[in-house]
């Protein structure tokens, strides 16, 4: 295998019983990009996150993180990743700052409480670190899942649907995550059900249907397969979602601006 992609997966496949879920899924994620599996309710990208995790074995085909087989060094691979599902993990009876002090506990590292401190800074949870988690608000504990599951430094981290079930503001913040994660170099694979998602995060982007991957490119490769906009002069009503940020407010600079951007952007037209 030549390894230069952070994950590799090739002509991966997985049936349930009677069902084959995966018929054959290949693509390649870049060191240090955000790749974003993008797929309805039931399509497997959960199945190819467990495949990737280690947690479960396919039936053909092959996949490595980190330049390490799933099925051969499932050891290699776990050290060099971090899974954080659908559903946050976290220990509502604890404060934050417990959490991630428990984690680097249960990882052997050194100074857990500095190693807390710091996550609990970088992910703007440092004022609230000394509450427990049952008082914060969704997006306060995907931020505190992910910040725990990166204890240990992880190469690779895979987000299961991290998005959903939260609110719009919610969904902000998560996303300034996954994006501030990126930016230090981590690569990351998640998974969404949203299209907007994938737009607004993604460097690479693959759709996973019907038990493969019928498109994968980037956002502009993408744009490139629909057909070409005709005319271009209806002026972009906001969306609900935009009205709904405009009025609780955001907390957010640099996304208010995306906000009022995409707010100003005309749609193209087709016909
Ligand atoms: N352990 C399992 N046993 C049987 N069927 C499963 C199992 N895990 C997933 N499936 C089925 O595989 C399909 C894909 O599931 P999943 O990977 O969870 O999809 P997604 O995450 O895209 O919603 C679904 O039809 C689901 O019911
Ligand atoms: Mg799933």
């Amino acid at each position: 295998m030549t390894s230069d992609a952070a994950i590799r997966v090739m002509d991966l496949q997985k049936s349930f019983k009677d069902v084959d879920v995966l018929r054959g899924v290949d693509f390649d994620v870049a060191p240090g990009s955000i790749f974003a599996l993008l797929g309805s309710n039931g399509a497997g990208k959960t199945t190819v996150v467990r495949i990737l995790s280690t947690l479960l074995k396919q039936d053909a085909g092959s996949a490595a993180v980190s330049g390490f087989d799933v099925a051969t060094q499932p050891q290699k691979v776990r050290e060099s990743i971090s899974l954080t599902g659908q559903f946050a993990a976290v220990d509502e009876i604890l404060s934050g700052r417990e959490n991630l002090v428990l984690v680097a506990r249960l990882r052997h590292l050194k100074d857990p409480g500095a190693i807390a401190d710091d996550l609990l800074a970088r992910f703007a949870l440092t004022e609230a670190g000394g509450r427990r988690v049952a008082t914060y608000s969704g997006g306060m504990r995907r931020r505190l899942d992910i910040a725990m599951s990166l204890i240990g430094n992880p190469d690779v981290i895979f987000l299961d649907e991290p998005t959903t079930g939260l609110d719009p503001q919610a969904r902000l913040e998560v996303w300034q995550t996954v994006r501030e994660l990126a930016s230090r170099g981590t690569t990351v694979l998640l998974t969404t059900q949203y299209l907007d998602e994938a737009e607004q995060l993604a460097d690479q982007i693959a759709i996973l249907h019907q038990g493969r991957i019928i498109v994968n490119g980037t956002l502009a490769e993408l744009k490139q397969l629909l057909p070409p906009a005709k005319v271009e002069y209806i002026e972009k009503q906001p969306s609900l979602e935009e009205v709904f940020l405009a009025i609780v407010g955001e907390g957010d600079e640099s996304v208010s601006e995306d906000t009022a951007g995409a707010a100003r952007t005309t749609r193209k037209e087709r016909s």
